[in-house]
């Protein structure tokens, strides 16, 4: 029988293989000799091999999750198992996000295609019903699309020639799923909200009937460069079905061990982790954070990506992971104590960021109502009171606040008789 090998390349290099050894039902990595560059920051280049039960976590981050998982099963047939990641690995290895092409054994990596041409993407932003062309295009291409999360998605080139150069689209094109109607116009208006809040938010186009959101990708660079990327459940060396097991304490931690300037990233996920609370996204769970990186000693928190008002949705939605053991969603006052007991902030920078935050939301609020105008649905209104809502409640919890706090005394010494 032959033996089943992938390439994994790093950028443009040949780096390491994973061979998939059936008798001891385990697979087996190995580092190249020459190799530089290590796959993640968890698996630093040794000359020895090492052997796994599952993929080694990098290797799962970008593995398709939902429709998109489904239309390959159904495109690939038996071909395919149900649960095999290696053999989804195999197809889609060719085009994932980050910097690591996995293609099978003496493949050239460079067989990666452009998706979405740039006028069927006009035409789909323009046209009424996005959604089936976003469906459509995501079957075309499935087999060949190495990208997570529930939603149906595929890569998207964003213009004309000089970006067709590029090895896979630019852009993440994402469509509604029949669960979450209004879900991309939702998601828009919170990625707006979060950029004027301060934080580092990728570019998103709404198309005109509000169903499909294209996003830019930040793991390519300008010039095409390709960065690092893996999400927490990589960091954490765990599979992605672990996504919802962690705490936002524990997230802040492994964001402390990795990135090369703990102190800005803390900052920087405070300011997203207040933002999560108060739009009330329930869904910021492990693989909804990430770092990009150029070597490890360049290590990032990623742009803000996914934030969704999930309560929109799911009314009794709560947070996806922990904090002190609950999922509870908290108020301005509890945001601020997370920012002083787990990202190492002071009490004057925490609130200069929870304001900036809520008058981020509150600029937002005329082009979510707006939206909402245009595209009259239950969820995209439920969405735009929690945006008028959530800054009034938390202004209201920070005044509260300040009365409760003991009144300055002139000495709280006992003055002598
Ligand atoms: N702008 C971006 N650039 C590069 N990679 C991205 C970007 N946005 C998201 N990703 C990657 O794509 C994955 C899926 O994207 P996203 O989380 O937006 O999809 P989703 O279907 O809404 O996910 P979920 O299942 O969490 O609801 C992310 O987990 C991340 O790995
Ligand atoms: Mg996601």
């Amino acid at each position: 029988m032959d033996r089943d090998i992938l390439d994994i390349y790093v950028g443009d290099r040949l780096t390491a293989t994973l061979e998939r050894d059936p008798q001891n039902l385990e697979y087996v990595f190995s580092y190249l000799p020459g190799a530089t560059d290590p796959i993640s920051l968890t698996m630093p280049v040794i000359d020895t091999e090492d052997r796994f039960v599952t993929l080694p976590p990098v290797l799962e981050t970008s593995l398709p999750e939902g429709e998109l998982l489904e239309a390959i099963f159904r495109k690939m047939g038996k071909a395919i198992k149900l649960n095999d990641d290696f053999d989804l690995l195999k197809l889609v290895g060719m085009n994932l996000i980050g910097r690591l092409t996995v293609v099978p054994s003496g493949e050239s990596p460079s067989a990666r295609f452009p998706f979405t041409q740039p006028d069927r993407l006009e035409a789909l932003l323009r046209s009424p019903n996005s959604k089936d062309m976003v469906t459509r295009a995501m079957i075309d291409f499935a087999e060949r699309t190495g990208i997570s999360g529930v939603l149906p998605k595929t890569f998207a080139i964003s213009d004309g020639k000089s970006r067709l150069a590029l090895p896979a689209g630019d852009y993440i094109l994402k469509t509604e799923s029949d669960e979450y109607p209004g879900i991309c116009i939702v998601e828009h208006a919170c990625m707006i909200a979060c950029r004027s809040a301060g934080l580092d938010v990728p570019e998103t186009i709404l198309s005109d009937d509000g169903k499909s959101l294209l996003v830019r990708r930040f793991d390519i660079g300008p010039d095409g460069m390709r960065y690092g990327f893996e999400d927490f459940c990589s960091l954490r060396f765990i599979s992605r079905k672990g996504k919802y097991e962690g705490s936002y304490e524990g997230a802040a931690k492994l964001l402390s061990l990795f990135s090369t300037d703990p102190e800005a990233d803390r900052r920087k996920f405070f300011r997203a982790f207040a933002m999560m609370h108060l739009l009330k996204n329930g869904d910021a769970h492990l693989k909804n954070f990430g770092i990009l990186y150029t070597s490890p000693e360049d290590v990032r928190l990623s742009p803000t990506y996914d934030m969704v008002t999930t309560t929109a949705f799911l009314p009794k939605d709560a947070p996806a992971l922990t904090l002190k053991g609950n999922r509870t969603w908290l108020d301005a006052e509890g945001i601020a104590a997370f920012g002083a007991e787990n990202c190492g902030l002071g009490t004057k920078e925490t609130m200069e960021i929870l304001e900036e935050c809520l008058s981020g939301i509150e600029e937002t609020i005329p082009l979510l109502r707006d939206l909402s105008e245009r595209h009259p649905m239950a969820p995209v209104q439920r969405a735009l009171s929690t945006f008028r809502q959530s800054p009034e409640v938390a202004r209201e919890s920070i005044i509260a606040s300040m009365d409760e706090s003991p009144a300055p005394r002139k000495s709280s010494r006992p003055t002598p008789e």
